[in-house]
């Protein structure tokens, strides 16, 4: 069976997991709206897509262990002892309603390759590991990028494990009711390179025709969970001027924060991006003046100083919310992920190794977070886009057309020869 056909196999079979219905798609015509894709970390279905995985890298030949915040390992020994190794991989779990690609791409693609290069009989030299990190997407516990915070230190194990879920299950339990909560966090002083491939969940190499995205930069993201509490009230008998309405102080907000922004992007030309995504009103009564809101806000850049600025102008906005709508807010910056370069030596070689193959790419930065931007800060990192259709991601309707996916598969193996050959 050729390698794009297993890894074709592999994605629509775990494509109907978390799938309504469990609906395995096949071709894009059969993708709707309704039937996305919900695999949040601690889910049953995030249990079943990583034992799934975990027989693939058994069947490739891995040796397979998790650590304590359930990132999963799974590693081929290299004939040179000693070497650092080259690891490859992704994310399994995904946004609510999300698509088959985000994340499973990079891992199936992963143990693709590696199984590739065992049945050609490849000599790595270097180990090769292919890793599924826990919790990239914050669908369930409110911290994007967890398992790989964990693994580069930003976020300490504990804190991590004591995060809880909305319905107040904490990681703990979670990655214990998955049975996928190992004893010690991953060292990575013996990894020499690390590659993800990933859909790039944006327009660029779609609307260009160009099948290979070479990332050059990850953007900056930083996360804001905000509170505004007013006081709930009859609608019929509180007079306007006695309301303490936390929605309306709410809808300013999402307004000032998607106005900034685009002005940003006016007047310095920048990639700024600010959501909000999320609002939960209290106790969301149509008769009841709304006393709390909850609202996630996602603000993101390249430049870490537009970043920075966008944050504290919507922290001092919120804040005087207090005397203009008589409430109080409170807010919690979960992690702030810098904009981080990807590595020169690893973007060279993915180039070398596309051109090689004859297929065109070309270097971009990154309006989606990754793993890959935490594991860069200690260790060389690349990553290979592949064009997403109509730039659509985070949606049921996303998706990669199969040749596209079989150019980055081949890009992704001979990648790994040059990088595991010394
Ligand atoms: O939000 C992101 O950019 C990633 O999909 N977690
Ligand atoms: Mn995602
Ligand atoms: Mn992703």
């Amino acid at each position: 069976m050729s390698g794009i056909e297993r890894l074709k196999g592999h994605l629509v079979e775990t494509g109907g997991i978390g799938r309504p219905g469990s609906v395995r798609v096949e071709r894009s015509d059969q993708l709707s709206l309704d039937i996305g894709v919900t695999r949040p970390t601690g889910s049953k279905e995030n249990r079943q897509i990583r034992d799934y995985a975990v027989r693939c890298m058994k069947e490739a030949g891995l040796r397979v262990e998790f650590d304590a915040v359930g990132n999963i390992f799974g590693r081929r020994e290299g004939s040179t002892p000693g070497l650092g190794s080259v690891m490859c991989g992704s994310h399994v779990d995904s946004v609510r309603n999300g698509g088959m690609f985000d994340g499973a791409l990079g891992v199936f693609g992963a143990i693709e390759a590696v199984q590739r290069l065992k049945e050609e009989n490849f000599e790595n030299k270097r180990p090769l590991e292919v890793v599924i990190f826990t919790g990239e997407e914050a669908s369930a516990f409110k911290q994007v990028l967890l398992g790989s915070s964990v693994l580069t230190g930003k976020v300490p194990l504990e804190q991590a494990l004591d995060l809880k879920d909305e319905k107040g299950r904490t990681l703990r339990d979670a990655l214990d009711g998955m049975g996928y909560r190992g004893t010690s966090i991953r060292r990575l002083d013996d990894v020499e390179f690390m590659i993800e491939m990933h859909i790039e969940q944006g327009p660029i190499l779609y609307e260009e025709g160009t099948p290979i995205g070479i990332v050059q930069d990850i953007t900056g993201l930083a996360w804001m969970l905000v509170t505004i509490t007013g006081q709930e009230n009859h609608a019929g008998t509180t007079p306007m001027k006695m309301r303490k309405d936390a929605l309306v102080a709410a809808a300013d907000v999402v307004t000032f924060v998607n106005k900034r922004a685009t002005e940003m992007v006016e007047e310095l030309g920048s990639t700024t991006v600010g959501t909000v995504g999320r609002l939960n009103v209290f106790p969301n009564g149509t008769n009841i003046v709304p006393g709390k809101v909850e609202l996630g806000i996602d603000i993101r850049d390249v430049n870490r100083k537009n970043m920075e600025d966008l944050i504290q102008i919507t922290v001092d906005f919120i804040e005087n919310l207090e005397a203009r709508y008589d409430v109080t807010t409170e807010i919690q910056m979960p992690a702030i992920h810098n904009p981080v370069p990807l590595s020169k030596e690893v973007t060279h070689v993915i180039e070398d190794s596309a051109k090689k193959l004859g297929i065109p790419s070309k270097r971009m930065s990154s309006g989606a977070g990754h793993d890959a931007q935490n594991i860069a800060e200690k260790i060389k990192t690349g990553m290979i886009f592949v064009p997403s259709v109509q730039g659509i991601s985070h949606s049921p309707l996303e998706w990669t057309e199969w040749a596209d996916a079989e150019k980055g598969l081949e890009v992704l193996v001979e990648t790994l020869k040059s990088l595991s050959k010394e």
